[in-house]
Order: C-alpha cells, then sequence, then structure tokens
C-alpha cells in the first residue's frame, strides 16, 4: 500500500511517500527555521502562511522524488493534532481536497503516533527486521515528553509526562539564556561538544521524581538562569562568557541525558519491555543517545536520519500500522479537556 503523508503541525511543511509503512521513498521537508529565527521561537500566524505557500510545491516535490504518480496513491496520511491549530487547518484541509479529488482514503495520524511509529521506517538498502514489542518508547519534542508503552501500533499506555516544560522546550530555551542560536538543542550540543568532560566544574541538578515516570524540567532552567545572572553581576561584560556559556550547555546536556536515559531504562526494566526507543528532535542529541545506549539492557532504537525531527515519512508510516479518522469523541472533545 502507497501512502502519500503531509505534515504541518508545526514550522516544517513535509510531505513523503511510504510503503507499507516501513520503505521511505521520498520524505521531503521545507523546514521554517530560518523565518522563525529572528523572533526566537515559533510565530503560529507566519508559520500558517508559509504553510500554504510551500506545500504545494513540498507535495509535488515528494511525488516527484518518490517516483509517483497520484494516481499510484492508495491513501493519503495528514497530522489532525497535537500542533498548531493553522498550521494543522492548512494540511487538513490540503490533503481532503487531494484525498476526495483523488476519490482515496483520508486517514488522519496523531503527530506523537507518528513519532513513536518512525522506528519502523526504513530506506532502500536497509531491511532491518521490525522492532521487537513491547517497546517503551521516550517521545521527547519541542512539546512534548512521554513516556509510553506501545504495545502493538494503535494500542499504547502513557506511562509518564513532563509536569512543565518539554525536553526540547527546555533546550531551545537555555540556548537563548546563553544566547545561542535558534533553535537551541543543536546549538546547545554544538556548544557542549567544545568541553572536555574531565574539565567540567559545573553540575546541575536533576529532578528524579521517584516512584514516578514523570518528568520535570522548569527546575533546571531555573538553576541555568541564576549561575547565568551570577556571572553577570562578577563580570565586568554584559553577556556570560564564551567559556562560561559552554561550560553550562555541557552541564544542562549533561543534566537531561542523565534524567531521560535513566528514566527510560527504568521504565524499561518495570514493563519487562523487550525493546525501547528515542523519538522526536531531541533523540537527535548524540550525548542523550549514548547515555540511553549505555543503561538499556534491550535494545534501542532510534529513527534515521532526517526521522527525529518532524517530517511526513513518520505520518505515512503511522497511517498504515494504525488507519483512522478523526472523531469528537475519541480525538477532539479529550483533547479540549471535554467530555464528548
Ligand atoms: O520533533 P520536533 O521536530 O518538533 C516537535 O514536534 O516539537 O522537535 C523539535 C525539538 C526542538 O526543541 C529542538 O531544539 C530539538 O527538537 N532538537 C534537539 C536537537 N535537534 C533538535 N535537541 C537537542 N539536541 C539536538 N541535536
Ligand atoms: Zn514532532
Amino acid at each position: 500500500m502507497r501512502i502519500l503523508g503531509i505534515e504541518t503541525s508545526c514550522d516544517e511543511t513535509a510531505a513523503a511517500v511510504v510503503d507499507d509503512g516501513r520503505l521511505i521513498r521520498s520524505n521531503v521537508v521545507a523546514s521554517q527555521i530560518p523565518i522563525h529565527e529572528r523572533f526566537g521561537g515559533v510565530v503560529p500566524e507566519i508559520a500558517s502562511r508559509q504553510h500554504i505557500l510551500a506545500i504545494g510545491q513540498v507535495v509535488s516535490d515528494a511525488l516527484k522524488e518518490g517516483a509517483t504518480l497520484l494516481a499510484e496513491v492508495d491513501a493519503i496520511a495528514v497530522t489532525y493534532g497535537p500542533g498548531l491549530s493553522g498550521p494543522l487547518l492548512v494540511g487538513m484541509n490540503f490533503a481532503k481536497g487531494l484525498a476526495l479529488g483523488l476519490g482515496i482514503p483520508l486517514l488522519t495520524v496523531n503527530h506523537l503516533e507518528a513519532h513513536m511509529l518512525s522506528v519502523w521506517l526504513v530506506t532502500g538498502e536497509d531491511s532491518a527486521p521490525e522492532p521487537a514489542l513491547p517497546m517503551v518508547s521516550l517521545i521527547v519534542s519541542g512539546g512534548h515528553t512521554e513516556l509510553v508503552l506501545v504495545e502493538r501500533p494503535g494500542r499504547y499506555r502513557v506511562l509518564g509526562r513532563t509536569l512543565d516544560d518539554a525536553a526540547g522546550e527546555a533546550f531551545d530555551k537555555v540556548g537563548r539564556l546563553l544566547g545561542l542560536e535558534y533553535p537551541g538543542g543543536p546549538s546547545i550540543e554544538r556548544t557542549a561538544a567544545l568541553v572536555c568532560p574531565a574539565d567540567a566544574t559545573i553540575s546541575l541538578p536533576r529532578a528524579w521524581l521517584r516512584g514516578t515516570h514523570d518528568f520535570s524540567f522548569s527546575g533546571l532552567k531555573t538553576a541555568v538562569v541564576r549561575e547565568v545572572r551570577s556571572a553577570q553581576v562578577t563580570s565586568t561584560v554584559e553577556t556570560i562568557s564564551a567559556e562560561r556559556a559552554q561550560m553550562l550547555a555541557w552541564a544542562f546536556q549533561d543534566s537531561v541525558a542523565d534524567v531521560l536515559s535513566q528514566k527510560l531504562s527504568d521504565a524499561a526494566k518495570s514493563e519487562g519491555s523487550h525493546s525501547a526507543s528515542l523519538v522526536g528532535g531531541v533523540a537527535n542529541n548524540s550525548t542523550v543517545r549514548a547515555a540511553c545506549e549505555r543503561r538499556l539492557m534491550v535494545p534501542l532504537y532510534v529513527p534515521g536520519p532526517g526521522l527525529c525531527t518532524d517530517n511526513a515519512g513518520m505520518v505515512a508510516g503511522a497511517a498504515y500500522w494504525n488507519p483512522r479518522k478523526i472523531s469528537y469523541e475519541q480525538d477532539i472533545a479529550p483533547s479540549l479537556g471535554l467530555s464528548a
């Protein structure tokens, strides 16, 4: 089954062609990072308008790269949420029109489910076996930090989540505090890499929230604020020194990697899972990956290049494994905190 996936939940306009929930024929992403950079974060109104401008070309590029004619597409998959409402509406309506025009099914995908099932995707040369189930999946993105038991595609149990900031959000906010380039995640990783661990002079706190699978990153962020302020008071220059920023980036990343890897490994043990996965934008971080590899006693799956951050390959894949349509009762009402 060949599915054309569309993803517009935040600041990436993406389209992809995937066969049978696994084989990626194309995966095109038009990032808006340069547009939002000057505001230090995603501006929803601008993101929506940019999706309108980009979506037609991105879809036609995905079809072309995937050597696929519209007539060869069996279904359209699109992210319905969670995400920014304006951006989501652009993708939903484009997908709906396309499916109607072609007379093929429209499948609606939960963005977090798409991240979790992204470890099923492979490229042409790769014939890796399907991940072993049950799997404990740690979703670490800009908007979410959730630990979920995947019994099988479509059957999930949330074990824990962040009580405040998402891991990626903490990376982005701390990046801004340290005067680094947007988005903070990749900038912090690059900056921290300049520090030799043996020379690290700062250690930042960890919120363990023992006895639960939940997370908290706001205290860690406040600890960085305090360190930055104390450096500014004692320093003669207005901003902190590059060396101090590097040290804080290293200590922050070390703390996040420590907590994420320990909690993922604890959950894998307590649930008796056969594998674990690390998905979402923060899974790009090699320190976080290495810490998880080190602690886990079961195989760790991490999505391949370009599949951790938002993309439509994961949307087309998820629609194959759990094909569904959104409903008011199951999706809309609960997401608004209403009972159906
Ligand atoms: O999954 P994603 O593309 O979008 C959401 O669904 O939120 O994740 C984006 C997040 C951003 O917060 C970004 O800073 C973070 O992933 N990120 C990273 C790295 N690359 C992206 N965080 C840490 N290290 C990285 N290398
Ligand atoms: Zn995402």
